[in-house]
């Protein structure tokens, strides 16, 4: 198994920092890069971003021999269920990772029809969440 963790961000998440601060933070995706290199330096940080599904469903796909994926489909969360069944099909960890608590917002926002297909779900840790998500993937690395 490669040392590679894919970790993942989908539609308008590309504007993190100037999107609406109070609901995103303030950091951008960059920075959330730049504290989990920091923070895992064994770790082979695949981080991408993408606006378009399909390229989405590729990422998904490309990572199925990696120690696991952090995704934050952004609003493909509550719709996506081509989204849904590339995760489904890739046999290794995943974490489902929002930055805000999605369940404390708009009514539409409450369902996530990817989180069947994942091992755990992280929401409202802002940036936290992330290195969270990636702690949980080397732990289920290290028990096998
Ligand atoms: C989000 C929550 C989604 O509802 C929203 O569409 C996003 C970001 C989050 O990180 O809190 O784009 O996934």
């Amino acid at each position: 198994m490669s040392p590679r963790v894919f970790i993942l961000n989908g539609v308008n998440l590309g504007s993190l920092g100037h999107r609406r601060p109070e609901v995103y933070g303030i950091l951008t995706l960059n920075d959330i890069e730049r504290l989990l290199r920091d923070e895992f330096l064994k770790v082979e940080f695949e981080f991408r971003q993408t606006d378009h599904e399909g390229e989405m469903v590729g990422f998904t796909w490309e990572a199925a021999a990696s120690m696991g994926i952090v995704i934050n489909p952004g609003a493909w969360t509550h719709y996506s269920y081509a989204l849904h069944d590339a995760l489904e099909a890739v046999n290794i960890p995943k974490v489902e990772v929002h930055l805000s608590n999605v369940h404390t917002r708009e009514e539409w926002r409450r369902r996530s029809v990817v989180s069947p297909a994942v091992d755990a779900v992280v929401a409202g840790m802002g940036a936290f969440g992330y290195q969270a998500a990636v702690a949980y993937i080397l732990s289920r690395a290290t028990a096998q």
